[in-house]
């Protein structure tokens, strides 16, 4: 890659190393990123983890497990077989650390590691430490590298540390957990990861909006009717239904992913492109957020259905659920954002598991004209302009709007004008996380989250966690395969009949392959 600076030299430390995370996105990620010469010159990763393994026996594992996600040259999909320079380049220094993330023994062979490669090595003793274990292990972390001195910078040298989510499961868990860290470690060491930051399109949506003229001017109340957000999954809970009884699709997606892409939407024009400048902007939103409250929101659990002409049991018969969970495995919500770009306009936000197609989007659906010279056609049954910004799959963003059918009548007629990444730019292999990592070697917070702005997430949907946990009645349901809930289409149309959610699948295409 030209014109691009490589990080300096860096030790990443990865607890949780035998874990998923770092088998199926770390490493790949970090694969990729050697492959187009991000890594720095001189790297090394320490794995840490309760296993007893050998550093060979961890690189091994990480190998076999890379080599099952790439495939032969030529093959169809194009992705070529693992790159020996590349995987050399990544492993070129790789140690393991076998110990319990909560005995100081374990931080005091993980000190004795460090300085062995430290000590060989002509560059600066940077080290990056991600946490991709369980968040009950996230405090004990931070306190044991803070306790044995092993993130303490000084003038030449950064310590930083990537945390995963959940950042806590309320505010008052949030609140915890960002003092007990910053006891130990300095905001600007503290690097919490939300992924659906790292996807292409969400990125694109600050230069579609600050890097043209065309879209500012129309991007509040005058113009935009309101703004609808579809996280729509077609996976269940994917064998984790411990986890999932506990959290639920509201804690599990929206604090984190959905105000992210609500954030990015609703922030104003930073000052600048520097972190703090970036981020006071979407902490404004979360901050304006009107709290949620139980008339807002639609909650709903699957019952067995089919997706593509695979049957899929109910929620309740997943393992590890319980037979009468009151778990919702989909939420909707009218979002308010109390400012003066948005008052009035609302944020329609939705995400489920087991719905009809894989498809995550924005839309911004702007008002009617205001009058019809189209005399055939009543303005309420012309769609709206819409500016779809689709995330994923097929990440392009598309105007809708209508033309003049051709002929001798006057007659409307819906068309988009489509952008779609892969018609403009060569595909990358891609798992997410690559500019994260990239960024956090550069000491690049932009595309972090800062204490305040999860703090002030968890306030606007702390009411709603409180509403739904003194409710007891029985949990609506939705079919697997479905588009959701009717009482969600109830939601989007009280206070103005002609508000409607897209469709998730019937738009056919890349939505539902
Ligand atoms: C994770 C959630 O954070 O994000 C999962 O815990 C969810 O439940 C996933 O499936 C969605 O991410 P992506 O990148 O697959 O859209």
């Amino acid at each position: 890659m030209t014109g691009v600076t490589k990080p300096e030299a860096c030790t990443m430390v990865i607890f949780g190393a035998a874990g998923d995370l770092t088998k199926r996105l770390l490493v790949p990620a970090l694969y990729n990123l050697a492959q187009t010469g991000l890594i720095p010159e001189e790297f090394a990763l320490v794995g840490v983890d309760i296993g007893d393994f050998t550093a060979e026996q961890w690189t091994g594992s990480l190998s076999d497990m890379l080599k099952s996600f790439t495939h032969d040259a030529g093959s169809e999909d194009e992705i070529s077989a693992v790159d020996v320079k590349s995987w050399g380049h990544l492993t070129q220094q790789v140690s393991y650390v076998r110990g319990d993330f909560t005995q100081a023994s374990c931080f005091a062979e993980l000190e004795r590691t460090l300085k062995k490669i430290e000590s060989g090595r002509k560059g600066p003793a940077n080290r990056l430490f991600y946490l991709a274990v369980a968040d009950r292990f996230f405090a004990p972390i931070v306190a044991g590298l803070g306790t044995a001195g092993l993130v303490r910078n000084d003038a030449d040298t950064w310590r930083r540390v990537i945390i995963e989510k959940p950042f806590g499961h309320d505010l008052e868990s949030a609140k915890a957990l960002n003092s007990a860290v910053l006891r130990h470690i300095a905001e600007d060491q503290v690097y919490r990861i939300d992924h659906f930051l790292g996807k292409e399109n969400v990125q694109n949506i600050m230069a579609l909006r600050f890097a043209n003229g065309l879209f500012e001017p129309l991007w509040n109340r005058d113009h935009i009717d309101h703004v609808q957000i579809t996280v729509a999954e077609t996976v269940g809970v994917e064998g984790r239904g411990k986890f999932y009884e506990q959290t639920g699709a509201l804690r599990d997606m929206v604090p984190n992913h959905v105000f992210q892409l609500v954030g990015m939407i609703a922030m104003e024009p930073p000052v600048g492109f520097s972190a703090d400048a970036v981020r006071n902007k979407k902490c404004d939103v979360f901050s304006a957020m009107r709290p949620v409250r139980a008339e807002d929101a639609v909650r709903a659990q699957y019952s067995g259905g089919s997706i593509n002409g695979h049957a899929y049991p109910a929620y309740r018969d997943e393992p590890n659920v319980s037979k009468d969970s009151n778990v919702e495995t989909y939420v909707a919500l009218r979002l308010a954002i109390d400012n003066w770009r948005w008052a009035g306009v609302p944020f329609f936000v939705r995400t489920g598991k087991r719905m009809a197609c894989r498809m995550t989007e924005i839309a911004i659906v702007f008002k009617r004209a205001p009058l019809t010279t189209f005399q055939d056609t009543p303005i309420a049954k012309l769609p709206p302009s819409t500016l779809v910004l689709r995330i994923q799959p097929d990440e392009g963003v598309a105007h809708e709007f209508q033309v003049k059918r051709p002929g001798p009548t006057v007659d409307v007629s819906p068309v988009t004008m489509d952008f779609r990444y892969s018609d403009w730019f060569p595909p990358a292999p891609n798992v997410g996380y690559e500019t994260l990592l990239f960024d956090c070697m550069m000491g690049d917070q932009t595309l972090f989250q800062r204490a305040d702005m999860v703090e002030a997430a968890w306030r606007a949907v702390e009411p709603l966690l409180n509403d739904w946990s003194s409710d007891k009645t029985e949990i609506i349901k939705y079919e697997a395969g479905s588009e959701g809930p009717s009482a969600a289409d109830v939601l989007i149309g009280s206070g103005n009949s002609s508000r409607n959610w897209r469709p998730i699948a019937l738009n056919g295409g890349p939505r539902c392959p």
